[in-house]
Order: C-alpha cells, then sequence, then structure tokens
C-alpha cells in the first residue's frame, strides 16, 4: 500500500504570498518577518501562481521566481534584553536609523534615477496608518522647503475615487511592510493614471517595491512590534530628505534655512537618542495619569506636530486601547472643546520654535474648562497638570523627533500598566494584506 503523501496546495492571488526553504523545510509566509531564523532563502510569488508541495520531494525554489534572502540579522530576530519589541525598536531608533550616504556636507543625495525628481510639479501621496501620518508630515515639509504642493490622501479612499491627476504629478506610496493592500491598490490606480511612482518602504524586496518606478527604502532594519515606531521615524526621515533635494532642485530655499535644515537633520538621531533619558519621568507621568479615571485622550499639535499627535494618538489607540484623538490644536474651538472636562487628558505639543504662543492659548481654552493638560514643552505652560520639559533645541524638527520618542513612550508605558500584550495587540496584524 503507498503510504498516502501528505499534500499542501498553495495559490497566490492579491495578498502577499513567500515560499521559502530552510533546514527544517519549506515555509509559507505573508511577510520576511515570519521567516526569520527559520528559512534563509525566499521567493515572493506571483499572482496566478498555484502548486503542490508533496512531503519528502524537494522543491526548486528558483523555478518559482526571483529568489531572495531572509533577513538573517539574528539582533533583529530577538529582544535584546528589552522585555518588548516596541520597547526595543523605540531605543534603537537614534541607532540603527541611517542618513549614510544620503546626507554630506554638500547636502542631501537620494539614490534616486538620474533625473527622475526633474519636472515634477505636485506630488500626491498615499498610504495607511501611521505611513499615512508620515506622509502628512511629508506634506509640511514639502511645501515649506520646496515650494510644491502636495496631496495627502489615505490610500484606501484613494484606491476608490476618480482622482484628478496634474501634468508633472509625481505619485508617493509609503508602506512599512510594502504589503498594505490598499496602498497597493491606490499604486496601481495612480500607474494606470500614468503617474510616475515613488516607493518609501522598509522592506527590501515587497509587492510595492515591483510596483514603483523608483524606491527609497527607510533601512530601519525589521520591525516586529505591530504598532510602528522606527519605521515612522525613518519615514519622516526620508520625506525629510526628499523635501530638501526638491527644495535645492527648485532653489526654492534660502542658503541659511537650508544649513539650518541641514544642522538639523543630521542631529536628529541625536535627539531621539537623548529623548530616551527622559523615560523614567514619562513613566512616572503615566502612572499618575493612569490613577486618574479618565473617558477620552485628546491630542494636539500645530504644523508638523499635528500628524506627530495623530500619530501619538493612534499609538495609544492600538496598544492601549483607549479613545484617543489628535487634533490641530485650534480645532479645539470648533466642537471637540464641548468634550472637556476633568475627566478629559489634552496631551498637547509646544514646541518652542512653533507657534508656541497660539498652542498655548489653546491649552488655557482647555484648562478653563477643567480638561486635564499633559503638556511637553521647553517653556513654562503653567495650566498644566501634568509636564514634561523638553531640551530648548534650536529647530522644529529636533523638537518633531524627540517629542515623537515621548509620544511613543508614553503609549508603551500606558499599555504595559494595563498589562497589555504591546507586540500583539488585539485585533491587529503587522500587515493589513487584505481589504
Ligand atoms: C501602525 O502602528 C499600525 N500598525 C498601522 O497603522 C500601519 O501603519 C498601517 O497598517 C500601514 O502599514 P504599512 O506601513 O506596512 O503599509
Amino acid at each position: 500500500m503507498r503510504q498516502v503523501a501528505h499534500l499542501h496546495f498553495y495559490a497566490k492571488q492579491g495578498s502577499p504570498l513567500l515560499i521559502a526553504t530552510g533546514e527544517n523545510g519549506i515555509y509559507l509566509a505573508s511577510a520576511p518577518s515570519a521567516l526569520v531564523g527559520k528559512a534563509s532563502h525566499m521567493v515572493r510569488l506571483a499572482d496566478g501562481v498555484v502548486g503542490v508541495l508533496e512531503a519528502d520531494r524537494p522543491l526548486n525554489l528558483e523555478k518559482l521566481g526571483k529568489l531572495d534572502s531572509v533577513p538573517t540579522d539574528s539582533q533583529q530576530g530577538d529582544k535584546e534584553g528589552f522585555k518588548t519589541y516596541m520597547e526595543k525598536e523605540i531605543y534603537e531608533q537614534g541607532r540603527v536609523l541611517t542618513l549614510l550616504g544620503r546626507l554630506s556636507p554638500k547636502g542631501v543625495s537620494l539614490e534616486l534615477p538620474e533625473g527622475f525628481l526633474e519636472g515634477v510639479s505636485c506630488l500626491s501621496i498615499c498610504a495607511c496608518g501611521t505611513s499615512y501620518h508620515a506622509g502628512l508630515v511629508g506634506k509640511y515639509l514639502i511645501e515649506s522647503l520646496a515650494g510644491l504642493k502636495v496631496q495627502v490622501e489615505l490610500a484606501s479612499e484613494y484606491r476608490y475615487a476618480q482622482p484628478a491627476t496634474l501634468k508633472g504629478e509625481l505619485f508617493i506610496a509609503i508602506s512599512q511592510s510594502g504589503e498594505s493592500a490598499d496602498t497597493l491598490e491606490a499604486l496601481k490606480l495612480a500607474k494606470t493614471l500614468g503617474l510616475k511612482t515613488l516607493g518609501i518602504c522598509n522592506t527590501q524586496s515587497s509587492s510595492m517595491g515591483a510596483l514603483v518606478d523608483a524606491m527609497l527604502l527607510t533601512h530601519a532594519g525589521l520591525e516586529r512590534s505591530v504598532a510602528s515606531t522606527k519605521a515612522f521615524a525613518s519615514q519622516v526621515l526620508v520625506l525629510w530628505l526628499l523635501a530638501l533635494q526638491l527644495a535645492n532642485l527648485g532653489g526654492t530655499l534660502e542658503p541659511q534655512e537650508e544649513q539650518a535644515h541641514l544642522q538639523a537633520l543630521s542631529t536628529s538621531l541625536d535627539t531621539m537618542q537623548e529623548a530616551l533619558k527622559a523615560h523614567t519621568q514619562i513613566k512616572d507621568l503615566s502612572i499618575q495619569i493612569a490613577k486618574r479615571d479618565l473617558k477620552g485622550y485628546f491630542f494636539m499639535g500645530r504644523g508638523v506636530f499635528y500628524p506627530l499627535v495623530l500619530e501619538g494618538a493612534l499609538k495609544l489607540k492600538e496598544i492601549a486601547y483607549v479613545h484617543a484623538q489628535g487634533y490641530a490644536s485650534a480645532e479645539m474651538k470648533h466642537g471637540p472643546i464641548a468634550l472637556a472636562d476633568s475627566t478629559l487628558l489634552s496631551t498637547t505639543l509646544l514646541p518652542q520654535n512653533l507657534l508656541f504662543a497660539k498652542n498655548l492659548s489653546n491649552v488655557e481654552e482647555l484648562s478653563a474648562r477643567d480638561s486635564l493638560i499633559f503638556a511637553l514643552s521647553p517653556l513654562e505652560v503653567a495650566p498644566a497638570t501634568f509636564y514634561l520639559r523638553t531640551p530648548p533645541y534650536p529647530h522644529y524638527m529636533n523638537e518633531f523627533f524627540y517629542m515623537l520618542v515621548l509620544l511613543q513612550l508614553f503609549a508603551l508605558e500606558m499599555a504595559q500598566l494595563k498589562g497589555l500584550d504591546v507586540d500583539k495587540p488585539r485585533n491587529l496584524a503587522k500587515s493589513v494584506t487584505v481589504e
């Protein structure tokens, strides 16, 4: 009697499917991170591929497509002594993110095809979640530095819209995984509309990489925690570099302003390292805040700090499971302030280099209605219930990266105080490869 062989069927259509081989067998996975430490080589299957795997029958991977190596850096596979991947990834931002090769005393040089940015008249950016927030930061930077119009859209909306396009429009898709279904479909739509496409991605070989005309990798290393941290910081760095390269191309920046940005950029990684020293303060403040019976969390900021507070609110939502909402500070007056009372905490970013007085007046309005205030600022914020003094950096983008780390640590500590699974929050996936 012939032993019935174990058959495993696979079929790839739409969602990503990797097939890989390692010492202990053959693996199928939706993302390279699942293969770390298990397999050595992988193939990203193309749509329409079907097959069967038989026990004891060797598999010739190369027949299935282009061979890629699985990330093998063992360090990326473990927590290096941290309790969670998220804390490890917050801590390593200042160390693993890199500007090497893209920033020199001569300025910014991105590895794009010759002339790729020539003739760009406007940009549209599509992404989801945290990557969408990075895109919003990119809008502020590109518009203010390069004077080019930037439209930022949720990929899930763009893909079902009939987007108008303009001559010279550059479409940018941002994705940590390069596998988000909504972002991939938005990108495919942009291509059918004839737009030149640029990807910003943290994954060396991804479905997005196979679609774009050019790719800027963020090189943040493997991000294991579902809540994105270092990938967001690396996306903002790439967008900041892009804004400066576009500004240089268009001659739109005064030399001293350009130098101020280059100086701030060159110290941004140190800024993120510096912020880690405030972890104990964040932990203590989190303990005090967690003792309050709060019904909601507002996060408020202006300019590039507005998408930053959207990101801060998302972090708290996704790992501490609380109702948190980011707002452009002045928007408070147009309705949300009706929620202000002593069960509302408004976490407010008040950088000294961007609209401090305006932010302060918003804080005073909320405080006058008994909202609790958690203020992050280098300057005194009299109405604050909870206050963390941040360093008086000379540039608002240094303040941005410092406060980013504080907001990441705040979400981490609030979730850990509730004993929640920080790395694998309920209902979430690291890469949303379905609609
Ligand atoms: C981020 O903390 C979330 N896990 C989620 O919003 C994520 O940013 C979003 O799903 C987009 O993922 P992507 O960057 O891999 O496309």
